[in-house]
């Protein structure tokens, strides 16, 4: 039951003359502010009463006395400049805990319009290893699956995996020259990783000593001689090459990009050695990332990359000329689009296609095969100018069925709040990471549960470990950078997952010592009392859960629900201070402390379950 949701269709009905009920229902809000003693309140009437130049406190007062909330609570207070303060009967509160409790949990009730939502997250570009970037989609867009699905709407999670862009190119071309055939045999996945690394290393200083070389020779040009003389032995004695090897070095870095290039423009016009090659690797780069996801606990329905779409591209470009939205420019195939400097190119003058024209047929095809109301696509804020003029092609093409949606992030910083990198410059592997969270999480078990033996020890650091990065991803709003930090994440007291995973083994240590079992306080119903204001803060939460996810999903947010988690377990942790459980005064009270602890477990493994993280029994 969302309790929000009947609070604003009570006030929505009790609208005054002049207001919008829908807006006025929206601006009941859930508050926490102790000052107001009030748990939810409506605002609606500040609007209202501006427009209508009223007395805003009399207007309020007029609602306060048609809302009718009961059962759930009283005749509202008129507070501040008109407020109004709603405040549940305890009654209702612990009625509602009880049948919670009896019920299926976390008793959501099916949308009245379910949705169809594409998903489109982690979608990393395949034959190179997956990088510390990469866990942001991958974990924003399977908690916002979880999300979705809870909610009772049909998710479609869609791995539109980079499998035929120049990686590929620099794969071949590496398999052609420098392949290790024991190593391959050996292991398939790590020898093309290398060939990858290796190709992407000889192209590196066309990036790196031509900028450095451009800067020198544009000093040359301004007739800053000295200055330029000085650059140019700072870089020579950094990479024991004079400028002839200098440029040489650039030259031949360049000639292995443009290699690189020509394997993947051959692979794209469907040359058979190259095709063959391709369909060699995918299954091992496949498998490579196979393993990364069944880590992480993350599934797809459909994982239908770039290949996929590859031969609808050129039917797409000619149904965009035809209908006189795409255009030649220069040789190439473009469309223009509102407030935009240059057009979105579809085809390249070379006749290649391009990132966006892939990115037009997929939502061509999902519209298709799935009809879907909303797509979201969980991919890194830098590719927001791509997303925004993208939609607005598909929009002219006439694919504005469903709500097309860029669910940007921000960037992981290194302590130095620079992009996060290794020692040595590169950037961190995935896999790396994730065995770096579960080493340091061994060391917070094993001094925290030395009574575990080692094999539990190991299994709870593996959940504490890969939790506590989800976590920490999580946690934020997904729009900010954050500073990767292990000491914080991992806290015990704090907002991490740690924190949370801990509030659930307490329970579960409470039930084990007192020998009770979950399932039969359940089944005993026992009569929820809430004469302990602590007890009344927890309940209040617990109920809260529905509407939680509601606005999780309105903002496409997992931070809305790791905030409330943090909100209850810090609720529970006052609670368990202050209300003996086992100790109770009577075996009524007990029971019903049972019953909220229970329902503070269940609330805490469905949430953390969201944002794709495990709970032990004890840590
Ligand atoms: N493979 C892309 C990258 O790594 C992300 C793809 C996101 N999805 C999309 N439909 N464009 O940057």
């Amino acid at each position: 039951m969302n309790v929000l949701e009947r609070l604003r269709a009570a006030f929505a009905a009790a609208t005054p003359e002049g207001g919008d009920p829908k807006s006025f229902g929206a601006a009941v809000k859930y508050t926490t502010d102790p000052r107001f003693r009030c748990d939810y309140q409506a605002n609606g009437c500040m609007a209202v009463g501006n427009a209508r130049k009223a007395n805003i406190r009399e207007l309020a007062a007029v609602v306060a006395d048609a809302v009718d909330l009961e059962p759930m609570a009283g005749k509202p207070e008129v507070a501040g400049p008109g407020f109004l303060n709603v405040r549940l009967h305890d009654a209702w509160i612990a009625k509602s805990l009880g049948e919670l409790l009896a019920g299926e949990f976390p008793g959501i009730e099916p949308p009245k319009a379910p949705r169809t939502v594409v998903i489109d997250f982690s979608s990393p570009n395949v034959a190179k290893p997956m990088h510390v970037g990469h866990i942001r989609s991958t974990v924003i867009g399977d908690s916002l699956a979880r999300i979705f699905e809870a909610l009772g709407h049909r998710v479609i999670r869609d791995n539109h995996l980079g499998d035929w862009g120049l990686q590929f190119g620099m794969i071949l071309l590496g398999w052609k020259n420098d392949l290790d055939p024991e190593a391959y045999a050996l292991n398939p996945v790590a020898e093309l990783a290398r060939l990858y690394r290796h190709v992407a290393a000889r192209i590196k200083p066309a990036d790196d000593l031509g900028d450095d070389l451009r800067e020198v020779e544009a000093l040359e040009a301004k007739g800053k001689a000295e200055e330029a003389a000085k650059a140019l032995a700072k870089l020579s004695a950094r990479t024991g090459l004079d400028r002839d090897q200098l440029k040489a070095a650039v030259a031949q870095a360049r000639a292995v990009a443009e290699a690189s290039r020509a394997e993947t423009v051959k692979l794209h016009a469907g040359d058979e050695e190259n095709l063959a090659l391709w369909k060699k690797f995918m299954p091992y780069c496949l498998e490579a990332l196979r393993g990364v996801y069944e880590r992480l606990g993350v599934r797809f329905d459909v994982e239908l990359g770039e290949s996929f779409y590859n031969p609808m591209l050129a039917s797409v470009v000619e149904d965009l000329q035809a209908r006189g939205i795409a255009t030649e420019s220069d040789g190439a195939v473009v469309v223009f689009t509102e407030g935009f400097k240059a057009p979105f190119i579809v085809r390249k003058s070379d006749g290649a296609f391009n990132y966006g024209t892939t990115d037009l047929a997929t939502i061509k095809y999902r519209d298709e095969t799935w009809k879907p109301d909303q797509s979201l696509y969980v991919v890194d804020q830098r590719q927001a100018d791509h997303f925004k003029q993208l939609f607005a092609v598909a929009r002219k093409w006439g694919h504005d069925g469903a709500v097309l949606e860029h669910v940007a992030f921000g960037t992981i910083l290194g302590p130095n709040r620079k992009p996060i990198k290794t020692r040595d410059g590169d950037t961190v592997g995935l896999e790396s990471l994730l065995d770096e969270s579960v080493s340091e999480a061994r060391k917070v078990v094993d001094e925290n549960s030395p009574e575990l033996d080692a094999d539990e020890r190991a299994r709870v650091s593996e959940v504490v470990g890969l939790g506590a990065i989800k976590y920490a991803d999580l946690c934020q709003n997904r729009l900010s950078d954050y500073v990767f930090d292990w000491q914080k994440m991992m806290a015990t007291n704090g907002n991490t997952a740690t924190y949370l995973q801990y509030a659930y083994a307490r329970i579960r240590s409470i039930f084990r010592r007192g020998g009770f079992d979950p399932a039969a306080v359940r089944d005993q119903k026992p009569a929820i009392i809430l004469d302990n204001p602590a007890e009344r803060a927890l309940g209040i939460r617990i109920l809260r859960l529905p509407e939680v996810l509601e606005l999780a999903a309105l903002e496409l947010k997992p931070n809305v629900v790791a905030d409330y988690l943090f909100d209850l377990a810090n609720c529970f942790s006052t609670f368990f201070e202050e209300c003996p459980v086992l100790k109770a005064d009577t075996p009524e009270r007990r029971d019903s402390r049972l019953a909220i602890c229970d329902l503070t477990a269940q609330t805490l493994e469905f949430g953390l379950d969201l944002l794709g993280i495990d709970v032990v029994e004890r840590m």
